[in-house]
């Protein structure tokens, strides 16, 4: 999409000078000019409106540090969005995460700069295959992951996150008195659950076309190549690449581990935008980047964002039928406290 006419005047450049200060280790100076005018004027029209940015952490920096007014993973932009009271959500990331805003949220206007924006794993299933398998297993409560449509939503008992699908798993498990669950649509995320936990768990065969390219050997490769190196990564990954990692959580969770931990030098098994984000509050760690680019997420640019809310285009709707069921499995979610806890309690 073309940039808007907009330019980098002297008062453009003092505005966004202390922008450019934080994310200058990930921006080179040359590309400034070309974002600036179009930050100046994404936040003007965002106070103008009452409009909010969620953005995930896989967001370019200029727009992840420059525009967004809350950002995180799938679980904490879901939060965001039901509490928030501005009346615009412009959702910096991808279909099912504008879905679940608008499911939360359906008096606000939810929108979307790129309606191609999908996800491989949302796309693995309908609501006709998930309604197939609670025929095949009668009994058996269906967790969905967040990465579906608002109708495999609606099909479902509950949802999760990569941050809270074990936590999800055994909640629902123990309130229905079952020892196996339906999980879908993500195989592996499905698996390193599976090894966290007693509840047999039945899957689907979708994938993070991100996630699936790495492999256990990659993560060797790394190590042998670069000493004391730290290797993190996302539970979209296949089972083997995790038990070579030392650490696996949510894109926050790696997030946390970094600026609380800063190792020294780290590799982040996942999306590469991560590993530019974090470097701009992790100054000291060095970021090895085995990353993989996710094409549905790098649709989200300044230039639609900013045509999103000058036009407030493409707005989301959502069946009022369809988002009623989804949202109570999205609240049901929302709910579950982590096992730490409840065991605590
Ligand atoms: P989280 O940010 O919830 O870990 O999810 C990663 C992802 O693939 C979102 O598309
Ligand atoms: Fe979907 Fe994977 Fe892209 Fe996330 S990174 S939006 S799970 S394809």
């Amino acid at each position: 999409m073309p940039m808007p006419q907009l330019s980098y005047t002297p008062e453009v450049a003092a505005e966004t000078a202390p922008l450019y200060e934080r994310v200058k280790r990930v921006i080179p100076e040359i590309e400034w000019p070309v974002f600036a005018p179009c930050i100046s004027a994404i936040n003007r029209v965002k106070r103008e409106k009452r409009a909010v940015i969620l953005a995930h952490n896989y967001m370019t920096p200029e727009i992840y540090h420059c525009v967004a007014d809350f950002v995180g993973d799938s679980l904490q932009l879901a939060r965001e969005a039901a509490k928030t009271d501005a009346g615009i959500i412009v959702q910096a990331g991808v279909r099912f995460m504008a879905e679940t805003a608008k499911v939360l949220s359906p008096e606000k206007k939810v929108l979307i700069p790129d309606e191609l924006a999908g996800c491989s794993l949302a796309s693995s299933i309908t609501a006709r295959d998930v309604r197939a398998l609670k025929r095949a297993h009668p009994g058996l409560p269906v967790v969905s992951y967040v990465n579906t449509s608002a109708e495999v939503k609606a099909e479902s008992d509950i949802c999760c996150t990569s941050a809270n699908a074990a936590d999800v798993v055994e909640f629902i498990a123990a309130e229905r008195g079952v020892e196996s669950v339906i999980m879908i649509p993500d195989e592996y995320l499905a698996r390193n659950v599976a090894a966290q936990t007693p509840i047999n768990i039945i899957t689907w065969n979708g994938h993070c076309e991100v996630h699936e390219r790495f492999s256990a050997a990659d993560i060797r490769e790394l190590r042998s190549a670069h000493s004391g190196l730290v290797v993190l990564a996302h539970p979209e990954c296949p089972p083997e690449v995790i038990a070579a990692a030392d650490f696996a959580g949510s894109t926050a969770a790696m997030g946390n581990y970094i600026t609380s931990k800063k190792p020294a030098r780290v590799a982040l098994i996942t999306e590469c935008s991560m590993s530019d984000n974090l470097a701009v509050d992790a100054p000291s760690v060095e970021f090895i980047r085995p990353c993989n680019l996710c094409p549905h997420m790098k649709r989200i640019t300044l230039a639609g964002i900013l045509e999103a809310l000058q036009r407030e285009r493409i707005e989301i709707t959502v069946d009022p039928l369809v988002s009623v069921r989804a949202r109570a499995a999205v609240e049901a979610m929302l709910k579950v406290r982590p096992r730490a806890q409840r065991r605590a309690a």
